[in-house]
């Protein structure tokens, strides 16, 4: 049988996709983005799961879009199946908290592919870039107005202008990663945060990923209010009588993720 495009794993209550295209530093084919968006859906939806973890090799967490199916492609080609329209908007709707694990080349495709996710761990071999301009292309999984947003105008305009790539220290610095580990940590460093988050309250989990999300994409006073009503939703759980209980009596909380 081939290998499959998408290794899917489950690590306890900790769910792992492994990008696997090894010999093209894991192009995203329309059938790799299917693949994951499949998988971040089945796990979304999976009461057992309560974090993703997404990587890929050690050279290449993914070196962009599969330029080889591309380059022949007109317009309306990419027009009429509006191009990874449909998968990124599932990949964006993913309730769940997703950590990309970045070893190697995250570029184009990948470099976006990685910013969806909710955030980065980097290894030190980490290269993170948009170097569609010199494709005579410009980034379309979100990259204008992803990197801008973590990395600031000024080097978001370098790297997509120039194509120059920014190593591990300097995405740390930028705050496009969130931590950067020794190259061979990184896998091992994403599942253990994955599974800290995964043993918390997953509605809670949810709503502090919806409320962080909503300082991108809303004025301030809404974002106060959706937390604050969040805030006040989670007195209705389960797990925030036993999160309290917990610290009260001096012990370890058992969350039912209700
Ligand atoms: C298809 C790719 C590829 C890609 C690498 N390969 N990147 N195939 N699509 N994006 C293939 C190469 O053709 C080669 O195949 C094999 O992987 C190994 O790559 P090399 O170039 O030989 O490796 P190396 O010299 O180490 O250089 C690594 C690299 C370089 C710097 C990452 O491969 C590179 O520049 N890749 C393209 C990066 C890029 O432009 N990405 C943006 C794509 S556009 P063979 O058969 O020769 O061994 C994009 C648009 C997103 O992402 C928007 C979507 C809506």
């Amino acid at each position: 049988m081939s290998e499959p495009l998408v290794k899917v794993e489950t690590r306890g209550r900790v769910g792992l996709l492994t990008l696997n295209r090894p010999k093209v530093l894991n192009a995203l084919s329309n059938e790799v983005i299917d693949e994951v968006a499949n998988a971040m859906k089945a796990f979304d939806a999976d009461d057992n799961i309560g974090a993703i973890v997404i990587t890929g090799s050690e050279k290449a967490f993914a070196a962009g879009a599969d330029i080889a199916a591309m380059k022949d492609w007109s317009y309306t080609d990419v027009y009429k199946q509006d191009y990874l329209g449909h998968q990124w908007e599932y990949l964006r709707r993913v309730r769940k908290p997703i950590i990309a694990a970045v070893s190697g080349f995250a570029l184009g495709g990948g470099c976006e592919l990685a910013m969806q996710c909710d955030f980065i761990i980097a290894g030190e071999n980490a290269k993170f870039g948009q170097p569609e301009i010199k494709l005579g292309i410009i980034p379309g999984f979100g990259g204008t107005q992803r990197l801008p947003r973590a990395v600031g105008k000024a080097k978001a305009m370098d790297m997509i202008l120039t194509a120059r790539m920014m190593d591990a220290a300097e995405a740390e610095r930028a705050g496009l990663v969130s931590r950067v580990v020794p190259s061979d940590r990184v896998l091992d460093e994403a599942l253990e945060a994955a599974t800290v988050i995964a043993a918390m309250s997953l509605p809670s989990v949810m709503m502090a990923k919806e409320a962080i999300n909503r300082a991108y994409e809303a004025p301030l006073n809404e974002g106060l209010l959706f937390e604050r009503r969040n805030f006040h939703a989670l007195f209705s759980t389960h797990d925030q009588k036993e999160g309290m209980n917990a610290f009260i009596e001096k012990r370890q909380p058992q969350f039912k993720h209700e």
